[in-house]
C-alpha cells in the first residue's frame, strides 16, 4: 500500500521556530560568528497524533539544518476506507493550510531583517533622544555646538517615525496571521480526532478567506523600494578579475547549491558546490560542461536550468542542471552582442539575465534603442520576450543592473566610488536618478544580481565573491484589514 505524505512546514509547530537563513545560518557557515557549523539535519520523530482507524499519522520531525521544524502527515489512501470523501476534503484542507504554512515561511524571510532593522533603528533614535534630554538639562557639559549637531541629527531622524509605526503595524498583521494559521491547523487535528464532528464548509471558507488575505499581504510586505545597500561580506576570494557565482532563487532555501562560472568568455565549465559551506572550503563539486560556451558574466539560475548569452551571438540558452541538457534557446531579437553593447568594464556583457520576486527578466540594448537599455521580460520556458521597456540610460555607462520587484536599478560605474545611480520603475514606465551608495571593496565589480529567495546582492569583484543585504522601504495600509 501507498501512503501519500505529506509534508507541512511547521504547521504544527511554532511558527516562531522558522528562522531566517541568510540572517543566522549564513553567517555561519561563512564563519562569522567564529564557528564551524555542521548541523546537518536529524531525521528523530516524535509522533504528535495517531489514528490508525483512519490512518492517520502526525509527526513531527526535528529541526532541519536551515532551522525550521517539519511535520509529516501521513495521510490514508484515496479509497482504502469508508469515509473517502470525507478523507479527500481533509487532505484538500490540509494541502491548503500547507500552502499558506509555505506562504508565512517567505513571509517571515522577507520581513525579518526590515524589522530587525526597525528595531535598531528606534534604539537608536531612543538613545539620542535621551542623551539630548540629559544635554538639555545639564547644558555645561556640552557646548553649543555640540548640542545642535545632536539636535539636527534628532531633525533628521523625525521623518523615520511615521515608517517605523507602518513597521510596527505590519509586525502586528503578521503575528495575526500566524495565530490564524495556528488556529487553523488546530481544527485540522480536531477534525482528526473526531472525524464527522466538524463543519467543513465553515473550515474551508476560513481557509479561503485566510489565503486571499495572506496572498495580498505578501504582495505588499515582500516589494519594496531599495534605499540602502549593507557593507559587503567576503564569502570567498577565488578565480580571475571576471566571473559570476549564485544560488538558485526558486528552490527552498534549504537548497544552498552555488553555481560557479570562473571567466567572462568562451568558458564551458560550471561549477556546482553541494552547499554553500562546501563553496567557501571549495569541496564537494560536481562539473557541467555546456554544450555552447558563454560570453559575459550576465548569467543567471532559476528554477534549475541556467539561462546564459551564447559567446558570439545574441541567442539565450536555458541549460537545465539535472538533465544536463539545453532545453531551449532562441535570439534576442535585435539585441547587440560580441561586445557592441557592454557594460562599461567591457568583457561581453552585452546580455545580462536577471531574476527578481516576479520572474526572468533579460537586459540589453539594440541599434534601435541607440545602446540605451532595454528591460524584457522573457519567459522562462520559451524564452520569448514578452515585454519590453526602453529606460533612456545608455548601457555602456552603466557599471551593472539588477532587478528587485520589477524596478531595475542601474550602477554608474564598475570602479571604486560607484553608486547606485538609476532606477527603473516597469510598473509605471517611469524613471528617476537615485544616490544609493555602496562600498564598492576591491574596485571591479564584473556582476551584480539580486537574489529575491535571499534579498542580498551577489556580486563578483576581482576574483572576490561578496554580497550586500539590501533594505527596501514599503508602507502598507492595514486599517479596515483585520
Ligand atoms: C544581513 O543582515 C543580517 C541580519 O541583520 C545579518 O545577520 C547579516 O550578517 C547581514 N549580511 C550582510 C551581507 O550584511
Ligand atoms: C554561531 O552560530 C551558530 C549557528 O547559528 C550558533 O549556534 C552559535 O551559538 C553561534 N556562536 C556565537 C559565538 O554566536
Ligand atoms: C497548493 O499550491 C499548489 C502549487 O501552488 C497548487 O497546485 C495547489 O492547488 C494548492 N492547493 C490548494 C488546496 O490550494
Ligand atoms: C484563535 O483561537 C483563539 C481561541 O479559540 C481565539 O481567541 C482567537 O481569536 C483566534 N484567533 C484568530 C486570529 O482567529
Ligand atoms: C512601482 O514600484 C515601486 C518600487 O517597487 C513602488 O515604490 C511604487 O509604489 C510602485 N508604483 C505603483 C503605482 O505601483
Ligand atoms: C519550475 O520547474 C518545474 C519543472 O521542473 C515547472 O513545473 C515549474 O512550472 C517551473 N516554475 C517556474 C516558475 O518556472
Ligand atoms: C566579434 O568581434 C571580433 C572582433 O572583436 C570579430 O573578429 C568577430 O568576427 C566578431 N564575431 C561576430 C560573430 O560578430
Amino acid at each position: 500500500m501507498t501512503v501519500p505524505l505529506l509534508k507541512i512546514g511547521a504547521v504544527l509547530s511554532t511558527m516562531a521556530m522558522v528562522t531566517n537563513w541568510m540572517s543566522q545560518t549564513l553567517p555561519s557557515l561563512v564563519g562569522l560568528n567564529g564557528t564551524a557549523v555542521s548541523r546537518a539535519g536529524t531525521s528523530e520523530k516524535i509522533t504528535l497524533f495517531q489514528s490508525p482507524d483512519e490512518g492517520w499519522q502526525v509527526y513531527t520531525s526535528a529541526q532541519a539544518p536551515d532551522g525550521k521544524c517539519l511535520c509529516t502527515a501521513v495521510i490514508p489512501v484515496q479509497g482504502s476506507c469508508s469515509r473517502d470523501l470525507r478523507s479527500h476534503q481533509l487532505r484538500q484542507l490540509t494541502e491548503k493550510v500547507q500552502n499558506i504554512s509555505q506562504s508565512m515561511e517567505v513571509l517571515d524571510l522577507r520581513t525579518y531583517r526590515d524589522l530587525q532593522y526597525v528595531r535598531n533603528t528606534e534604539a537608536l533614535m531612543k538613545g539620542l533622544d535621551s542623551r539630548l534630554r540629559v544635554a538639555a538639562e545639564s547644558q555645561k557639559s556640552l557646548n553649543a555646538k555640540s548640542f545642535q549637531e545632536l539636535k539636527d541629527k534628532m531633525t533628521e531622524l523625525l521623518p523615520l517615525l511615521p515608517v517605523l509605526d507602518q513597521y510596527k503595524a505590519d509586525t502586528r498583521l503578521i503575528v495575526h496571521l500566524k495565530e490564524e494559521v495556528r488556529n487553523l491547523s488546530g481544527s485540522l487535528l480536531a477534525i482528526q480526532e473526531e472525524m464527522g464532528a466538524y463543519d467543513y464548509e465553515e473550515l474551508q471558507q476560513r481557509v479561503l478567506m485566510l489565503e486571499a488575505r495572506l496572498h495580498a499581504c505578501m504582495q505588499k510586505l515582500g516589494c519594496g523600494k531599495l534605499t540602502g545597500v549593507s557593507n559587503p561580506i567576503t564569502i570567498r576570494a577565488s578565480g580571475s578579475r571576471f566571473g559570476s557565482w549564485m544560488t538558485d532563487t526558486m528552490t527552498p532555501s534549504a537548497d544552498s547549491r552555488v553555481w560557479y562560472m570562473d571567466g567572462y568568455y568562451k568558458g564551458r565549465r560550471v561549477l556546482e558546490f553541494r552547499t554553500l559551506n562546501d563553496f567557501v572550503t571549495g569541496q564537494n563539486f560536481v562539473q557541467h560542461l555546456l554544450p555552447h560556451p558563454w560570453a559575459g558574466t550576465g548569467h543567471v539560475v532559476f528554477n534549475g536550468s541556467l539561462y546564459y548569452n551564447k559567446y558570439q551571438s545574441n541567442v539565450a540558452v536555458k541549460y537545465h542542471f539535472r538533465s544536463r541538457s539545453v532545453l531551449v534557446q532562441r535570439s534576442l531579437a535585435g539585441a547587440g552582442y560580441n561586445n557592441t553593447f557592454p557594460y562599461s568594464w567591457g568583457g561581453f556583457s552585452d546580455i545580462d539575465f536577471m531574476v527578481d520576486e516576479s520572474g526572468l527578466w533579460a537586459v540589453y540594448t539594440t541599434n534601435q534603442n541607440a545602446g540605451n537599455i532595454v528591460v524584457s521580460r522573457v519567459d522562462p520556458q520559451t524564452l520569448e520576450v514578452l515585454r519590453s521597456w526602453d529606460t533612456g540610460y545608455p548601457k555602456r555607462s552603466a557599471g551593472e543592473s539588477f532587478i528587485i520587484c520589477g524596478t531595475l536599478y542601474v550602477t554608474n560605474s564598475h570602479l571604486a566610488g560607484a553608486k547606485i545611480y538609476f532606477a527603473y520603475y516597469t510598473n509605471t514606465s517611469s524613471y528617476e536618478y537615485t544616490d544609493i551608495p555602496f562600498h564598492n571593496q576591491y574596485s571591479h565589480i564584473s556582476m551584480l544580481d539580486y537574489n529575491p529567495r535571499e534579498r542580498v546582492l551577489y556580486t563578483w569583484n576581482n576574483g572576490h565573491q561578496v554580497i550586500y543585504n539590501v533594505t527596501l522601504f514599503h508602507v502598507i495600509k492595514t486599517s479596515g484589514e483585520l
